[in-house]
């Protein structure tokens, strides 16, 4: 019998990673979704997931510790053998003025927005380049091509997202494995709900906030319905950074 395909959503118990999670699931992909803390919220993304008919498990790992990456892939694919969607989406902001920002603050945001990418990308793409087919989309940020002011370190990260998509999709391209990112603007979640929205919205051409499923049908165009596209960065921003 032919294996389900499966995809791993870093972050995605809630906001823009849930979104990602139930349109892969929509699409028939086993999904497993990874998220830092709150146990609830993810049982309750993974009965959701269920409900699409796919197997769906949680997977709780700090994406900036390499160790506990490492452990959690070696357990995901003992048991679901294969992984053909990485959705590298975790992230965190913590904003601030640059001559203020502390050591931790920069640290953290390299660390979980950065730094995560390469712990999880990289045991990922040794399993697909076995598999010899694969599909890694990395969560950019318009923050990270047009730099923002009070998201030095933020932006910093999402740049450094961009180069490696970039560079890893010439790496991994001879075996079939494609890799790509979007860069979402504003998108109402969690992470943006102490923005001043009507002042942002001006400047949207589309005049509002993106919701996740936005992003999520990008991810999922990126991820799984498109076959020749790799190395690309898509913005999902209602047209504010043309
Ligand atoms: P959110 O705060 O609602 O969700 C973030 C998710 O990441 C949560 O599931 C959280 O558990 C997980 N996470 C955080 N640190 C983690 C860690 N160390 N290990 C494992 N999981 C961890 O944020 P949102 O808005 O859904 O953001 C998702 C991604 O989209 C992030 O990479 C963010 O930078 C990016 N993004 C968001 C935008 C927005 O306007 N909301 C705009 C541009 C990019």
């Amino acid at each position: 019998m032919q294996e389900n395909k499966v995809a791993l959503v870093t972050g995605g118990s809630r906001g823009i990673g849930k979104a990602c999670a139930i349109e892969l699931a929509k699409a028939g992909l086993d999904v497993i979704i990874n998220y830092a803390g709150n146990d609830e919220a993810a049982q309750k993304t993974v009965e959701e997931l269920k409900t699409c008919g796919i197997r769906a498990q949680k997977k709780k790992f700090d994406v900036s510790n390499r160790e506990a990456v490492e452990a959690a892939i070696k357990e995901i694919v003992d048991e679901f053998k294969r992984i053909d969607v990485l959705v590298n989406n975790a992230g965190i902001t913590r904003d601030g003025l640059f001559i203020r920002m502390n050591e931790t603050q920069w640290l953290d945001v390299i660390n979980t927005n950065l730094n995560s990418a390469y712990f999880v990308s990289n045991p990922v793409s040794k399993v697909m380049i076995k598999q010899r087919s694969g599909s890694i989309v990395n969560m950019a940020s318009i923050s990270g091509i047009y730099g923002n002011i009070g998201q030095a370190n933020y932006s910093t990260a999402k740049a450094g997202i961009i180069g490696l998509t970039k560079a890893l999709s010439k790496e991994l391209a001879s075996r079939n494995i494609r890799v790509n990112a979007i860069a979402p603007g504003f998108i109402q979640t969690d992470m943006t709900k102490d923005l001043p929205v009507d002042s942002i919205v001006e400047h949207i051409p589309l005049k509002r906030l993106g919701e996740p499923k936005d992003v999520a049908l990008a991810v999922k165009f990126l991820a799984v319905d498109s076959n020749y596209i790799t190395g690309q960065v898509l913005s999902v921003d209602g047209g504010l950074v043309i």
